[in-house]
């Protein structure tokens, strides 16, 4: 029989995440967890806990023999760091929803882990309610994973069912958002992709077994979307949705990036509107999966972090298997993607990059073109995110070095060229 461990926790930060915790800790009390410090980082702010609870002195929680599980919910990554990985060296368990963080320093926490054997679990800091890292780990822990696509931001996703459904501009869409607690004071993290491409960095390490700085995943954010891109979609009966993708090549490597792109409606993703996130995951014998639910917020946050403490009671560890395996995954260039671009001029669109363009619209204001270009163009030149160019991904949009010759061959004829 297992045996579940008690638990005494250091908390680090008691903003949204953190107060949802402590709120819900005090509901679970079949969970043998108690808080015994809190530190913050500004003491003169009112809190809806005992004055005892908290600190602003970090070793009061990492030096606590007592303390033998960190749970670190603060919202400075380098701070997020150096609170880990002390506590993991100082034989603490830890838990953490940072994602910037855990993107940045993934090399060196799975080291830390290993050196120290101690555990470091972090399922709220991908799709916060969604069990989707543990689910990787565990249940798709061989090789027949095909592609995962995922909605891994709230704020953004609320931001398009806006644009999409009630034909609001970016701005004012981005105004509700905000309004609503949806968005941050300053969204660029948001809207830019940066949030995105952190989480999607985590789960590529636990899909694939894949780390690799968001610097090299090809990634946008939805700054470019036009209202006018949001119509063409819709007569084409696809909304549009920031979508992360990773697929498994022919040749063995994984196509991976964060941009927007054109959702047919029968699509699962099609189904995720306003704040919920959603992932799709295809495998060789299972066909699709889909996981739904909220991507952020006080509660559904803070229920991926008390399952993370709650797995640490049976002393739960990743394991890393796909990491770890003698030959890793890795990001493959050689594929290219159906695209849509819309754009002021002519000129801001270099056309002869284009294997091919099946359809050109010239006379609109907004000109639009849909067509097939290389992975490598769009992650050697960035005049697609330049000058208000909105580029989205068509449905399906991979298309496999193999297949490239065959399919410009019947677009050229489609097109009456041969
Ligand atoms: N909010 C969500 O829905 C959500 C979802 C998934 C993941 N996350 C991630 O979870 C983390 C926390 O998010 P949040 O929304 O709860 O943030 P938040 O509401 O802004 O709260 C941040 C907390 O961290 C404390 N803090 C900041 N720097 C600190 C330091 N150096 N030492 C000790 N405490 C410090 C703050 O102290 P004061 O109270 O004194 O200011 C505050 O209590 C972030 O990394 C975020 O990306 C959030």
């Amino acid at each position: 029989m297992t045996t579940h461990k008690e638990l005494t926790i250091g908390l680090f930060g008691f903003g949204i995440v953190g107060e949802g915790l402590y709120k819900i800790l005090q509901q679970t009390p079949s969970l043998k967890a108690t808080i015994k410090k809190v530190c913050i980082k500004n003491p003169d702010k009112k809190r809806d806990a005992p004055a005892s609870l908290f600190t602003t002195d970090r070793n009061e929680l990492l030096f606590d023999d007592e303390i033998n599980v960190i749970v670190e919910v603060i919202n400075e990554s380098q701070a997020a760091y150096e609170i880990i990985s002390t506590a993991l060296k100082n034989g603490k368990q830890a838990v953490s929803s940072s994602k910037k963080m855990i993107a940045e320093h993934m090399h060196d926490l799975i080291a830390l882990q290993e050196e120290t054997g101690n555990s470091f679990l972090y399922e709220a800091s991908a799709c916060a309610s969604i069990p989707v890292i543990r689910n990787l780990e565990e249940y798709y822990d061989n090789d027949l994973l095909h592609s995962i696509k995922a909605i891994v931001n709230g704020s953004t996703n609320f931001i398009l069912t806006k644009i999409f459904e009630e034909q609001l501009e970016f701005k004012e869409a981005l105004l509700l958002a905000q309004q609503l607690g949806f968005a941050e004071y300053d969204p660029s993290l948001d809207v830019e992709g940066y949030d995105a491409v952190n989480k999607w960095s985590i789960l590529l390490t636990h899909a694939y077994g894949i780390i690799e700085k968001i610097e090299n995943i090809i990634f946008t954010g939805i700054q470019n979307i036009q209202l006018s891109d949001a119509l063409v979609a819709k007569e084409k009966k696809y909304s549009i949705k920031l979508v992360a993708d990773a697929k498994k090549l022919q040749n063995g490597k994984v196509a991976a990036y964060v941009l927007p792109q054109f959702v047919r409606q029968e699509d699962q993703l099609a189904f995720v509107k306003n704040e919920y996130n959603g992932v799709v995951i295809e495998t060789g014998f299972a066909d699709k999966q889909f996981f739904y639910g909220k991507g952020a917020g006080s509660f559904p946050t803070a229920s991926a972090v008390l399952a993370d403490i709650s797995a640490l009671s049976y002393d739960y560890k990743y394991e890393y298997k796909k990491f770890y395996r003698k030959e890793p995954h890795e990001l493959g260039n050689d594929f290219f993607l159906r695209v849509y671009v819309s754009f002021e001029d002519w000129k801001y669109v270099p056309r002869e990059k284009f294997e091919w363009i099946e359809e050109w619209h010239s006379q609109e204001e907004r000109k639009y073109l849909i067509g097939a270009i290389s992975f490598q163009e769009l992650k050697k030149n960035n005049w697609w995110q330049q000058n208000n160019t909105s580029l989205i991904l068509s449905p399906d949009p991979i298309i496999e070095d193999v297949e490239i010759r065959k399919l410009k061959k019947k677009s050229l004829e489609l097109a009456g060229i041969i």
